[in-house]
């Protein structure tokens, strides 16, 4: 696991087509979901491709803390024996998530339905970052926050009640996260714990509570919104997880493939999850060369290889009701965006300013270091395309990530399109969700040094 010391600034300069097939590393999401399934059931929990990341890995170490056996058995292959629901041990010292926010959250869900005293931390981003929309439901289940930052900050202490409480919550804002959060608190009660979000946030906690065991009921809420029931105080029993390829993470070539004049890329055995594949659908409304092949089940989830062509984009409008699915995608978005012809218009992002940084004003300020005309107006961010008959990208600044691998990920895929390239202040972070980028990206043709 890697402290986060002094920046490493990388350079992107535009690059030659990228060309060759890639496997993108395993799904964050479903990674950190996999190992706190193995600390709640009772067995051995087989995991493979996990992703190790750092994010990841501070997961794995929180689970240990709490009294399961982790074992690392080769690249990608885990082994959780887990001490099943109610049997968590109380951690000899404060967990750590760095940098993540799925980790730490969902795992405020798992300790504060115990009754053990917890501390969760995490790095000066994580400390940013609003904790409330967790604690509120979980106070409401009877959980006690012992300490918290102005806030509702990291770093909090939690106590859970020896008899939790089954509620009815409706979350704030559309977050698999708080669903999340809920649901692995109502593992631990009696009864059943619903959850109501007005729009569907990925499932990836609703499917792996059934492959675990869980009864849990999933009813339409509204046009776009779901309810979600689960029976509390299952036994869930060990299980194996092959976790699928991440398609947050294979955003970052499938845009760099699709700016890079004369790249064709496969990506292969990407998740296919319509709660994750808003930016695909966006990317083909631009006008995107982007094919779905050999769409096939794997670990529970739908997967494909996407074939990947550069393409002439042309700016769209996106609607506030795609968020969800696309919610770590807009960095890179706007990055497609700037090369397309026309304008593009991003609705509601209001919960971008609450990610890893404020991603509203990083990549409006990042897109400015470039030569490129954005702005926000209100939730909305616009970005002004220079394809078609514009100049095209200029490039040539220098972004700042502020801690965030997306962020840092996005601009260095601007650089391989822009005429002057593009920089970025620091690339540790990238090892947060995607630590073979560089290589990757490098094997495609990429010039990043
Ligand atoms: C995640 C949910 C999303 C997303 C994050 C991963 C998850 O956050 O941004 O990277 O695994 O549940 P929110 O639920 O807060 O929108």
């Amino acid at each position: 696991m890697s402290s986060h010391s002094s920046p490493t600034p990388l350079a992107a300069r535009a690059s030659q087509a990228l060309r060759g097939r890639i496997s993108i590393p395993g799904d964050k999401s479903i990674s950190h979901r996999a190992l706190i399934f193995g600390l709640l059931s009772v067995g051995e929990t087989q995991i493979t491709r996990l992703l190790e990341g750092d994010d990841v890995l501070r997961t794995a170490a929180a689970v240990k803390a709490l009294g399961a056996t982790v074992e690392h058995t080769g690249e990608g292959a885990w082994t959780v024996r887990g001490v099943g629901i109610g049997g968590l041990v109380q951690p000899a010292e404060v967990l750590d998530f760095g940098n993540a926010g799925t980790g730490s959250r969902l795992m405020m869900g798992v300790v504060g339905s115990h009754p053990i005293t917890t501390t969760i931390d995490g790095d000066a981003s994580l400390r940013k970052r609003p904790m409330r929309r967790i604690l509120d439901p979980l106070e409401m289940m009877g959980a006690t926050v012992v300490a918290e930052e102005p806030g509702g900050r990291c770093p909090i202490t939690l106590r859970g009640a020896a008899e939790m409480i089954p509620i009815t919550y409706q979350t704030p804002v559309p977050s698999a996260q708080i669903k999340s959060a809920v649901l692995l608190a109502g593992l631990n009660a009696p009864g059943t714990t619903t959850v109501i979000e007005q729009e569907a946030s990925r499932d990836h906690t609703e499917r792996m509570l059934r492959h675990f065991g869980a009864e849990v009921v999933v009813e339409p809420h509204g046009t776009h919104g779901r309810r979600v029931s689960l029976t509390g105080q299952p036994e869930l029993h060990a299980a194996s997880v092959a976790v699928p390829a991440d398609p947050s993470s294979a955003a970052f070539p499938l845009v760099a493939a699709l700016v890079v004049p004369g790249s064709e890329v496969v990506l292969e055995g990407v998740m296919a999850n319509p709660l994750r594949t808003g930016l695909v659908t966006t990317l083909l409304e631009m006008g995107a060369d982007i094919t779905l092949r050999d769409r096939r089940a794997d670990g529970g989830e739908e997967v494909a290889d996407l074939d990947v062509r550069f393409s002439a984009l042309k700016g769209v409008d996106v609607p506030a009701e795609r968020a969800p699915s696309m919610i770590d995608e807009y960095p890179i978005l706007a990055v497609a965006a700037a090369f397309a012809s026309g304008e593009t218009r991003m609705r509601g992002l209001a919960e971008l300013r609450v990610k890893e940084s404020d991603r509203l004003a990083a990549v409006a300020d990042g897109l400015a270091a470039a030569g490129i005309k954005a702005r926000i107006e209100g939730d909305d961010l616009i970005v002004e395309g220079t394809g078609g008959t514009g100049a095209g990208v200029r490039g040539g600044g220098t972004a700042a990530t502020h801690l965030d691998h997306r962020i840092a990920m996005a601009f260095l895929v601007l650089g391989l399109g822009a005429k002057e390239g593009m920089a970025i202040d620091d690339a540790g972070m990238i090892a947060t969700s995607f630590p073979s980028f560089i290589p990757l990206m490098r094997r495609l043709g990429a010039d990043l040094g």
